[in-house]
């Protein structure tokens, strides 16, 4: 049966990338919960007709999102810092001096309490746990998903929105179609969407296929996304490449019929987007064997002499971890700043995460930064990299290059 691509419900995805299967990317799990540990396939298919790459049968939310799911403010400064530019820009670019602004996936409030002190009148739609910290803080939150139920509700007893802002977020959402359709619902005539997610084309090109996971439902492009706001009644007016997230894209969309010309130029990158074409996609699968490959061999030549730590417990360390075939276990453990995880094991692999005062206690050199798109931060902030000679170890070459150029 032909597999149907869920943006545009064409009956043209294929499918190109087979990852095996994986635990949940942030299931991190305690050892009696070991034995009920559950795998799920990773598979990746590109949509012939709109573009459009995505994940083969998503896991349903409610088995990625349960109560257990580690949700957690980004303890990282740099995002703070994206973050206040982002609200400082949007602001500029709405031309009012009160804007209504709405953030779905507006966690904590951060990026809402920013926009506030610069005169908006904000709103959050946000699903887990940290809606509850943003209310404490005075940021109005609603802790529910954002789709079309959910724009209705609202715009039944509120006014059109003047910014809508969602980062990082639309990548995780299941029906995407459905949020679009609540975007385009509450979004003011003259109002401005503005989004932001990891960029499809920037993956390929570091072979960061650890961005690969469970709750990365949609992988973007620009031109991807300008179909997909087509079908919506949106257009895209301008495209921005961001070093977040190991490179992303910000998206700044208004309603197809607002007169006004694409303000802004599109990367130059967006040239080059024809080059992700399908016989491209099609090499993507042997480019991450022989990168899995030369960690393997990097991790077992480095274990024969030295301990290896991991640093940071993403979910991304999740998929390189279940790729590894069993040299993963040369890693002794894996640091992480976030409470939560700590004292918890890795999902699958099964590594204990600790707080990273161990690694002061421990003579460890050698280190798999898992966290790799905090890199800079990361170089600047931890006195163990003052401290030690500390060698780094990526799962990908590419990413190698680039991240040990900043340090
Ligand atoms: P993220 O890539 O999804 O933002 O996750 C980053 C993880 O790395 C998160 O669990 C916190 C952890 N972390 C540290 O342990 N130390 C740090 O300095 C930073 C920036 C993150």
């Amino acid at each position: 049966m032909a597999l149907r691509c869920r943006a545009c419900n064409g009956s043209n995805l294929i499918q190109f990338l087979d990852l095996g299967k994986m635990p949940l990317a942030n299931g991190f799990l305690t050892e009696e919960e070991f034995e009920n540990e559950k795998f799920y396939p990773l598979k990746v298919g590109y949509c012939a007709d709109c573009e459009m790459v995505q994940l083969i049968n998503p896991i349903p939310p409610e088995i990625l999102f349960n109560e257990k799911y580690p949700f957690v403010t980004g303890s990282s400064k740099h995002m703070e810092v994206h973050f206040d530019e982002l609200a400082d820009e949007a602001i500029h670019l709405s031309n009012k001096r009160a804007p209504r602004l709405v953030e779905i996936g507006s966690n904590d409030g951060t990026l809402l309490a920013r926009a506030k002190d610069r005169g908006a009148r904000v709103f959050g739609f946000e699903p887990s746990r940290t809606a509850d910290i943003a209310n404490e803080r005075g940021i109005r939150t609603l802790r529910t998903n954002f789709d079309m139920l959910a724009a209705r509700n609202y715009i039944r007893h509120g006014p059109f929105i003047d910014i809508i802002v969602a980062t990082n977020t639309l990548c995780h959402v299941h029906d995407l179609n459905n949020v679009l359709l609540g975007i385009k619902m509450i979004l003011a005539h003259d109002g401005i969407f503005v989004f932001e997610d990891p960029y499809w084309p920037d993956i390929i090109e570091l072979c960061a296929y650890d961005q690969i996971y469970d709750e990365h439902k949609w992988y973007f492009s620009v031109s991807s996304v300008m179909k997909l706001l087509d079908r919506h009644g949106l257009r895209l007016i301008a495209a921005h490449a961001q070093p977040t997230h190991g490179g992303s894209m910000r998206y700044w969309v208004r309603h197809k019929n607002w007169n006004e010309e694409p303000s802004i130029l599109l990367p130059t990158r967006q040239i080059y987007e024809s080059q992700y074409d399908l016989e491209r996609l099609l090499d993507f699968q042997q480019e991450i064997e022989a990168e899995v490959k030369n960690l393997k061999a990097t991790l077992q030549y480095i274990s024969e002499g030295h301990r290896i730590a991991g640093y940071g417990a993403t979910s991304k360390s999740t998929v390189i971890l279940n790729l590894l075939g069993g040299e993963e276990q040369s890693i002794d453990y894996i640091t992480d700043t976030t409470l939560f995880k700590q004292g918890k094991f890795s999902p699958g692999a099964h590594i204990p995460i600790v707080p990273p005062s161990q690694l002061r206690q421990d003579d460890i050199n050698h280190i798999i930064l898992f966290a790799w798109n905090h890199a800079q931060e990361i170089f600047e902030n931890e006195q163990l990299v003052r401290e030690r000679n500390i060698q780094w170890i990526f799962h990908s070459r590419k990413i190698k290059d680039e991240k040990l150029l900043q340090q």
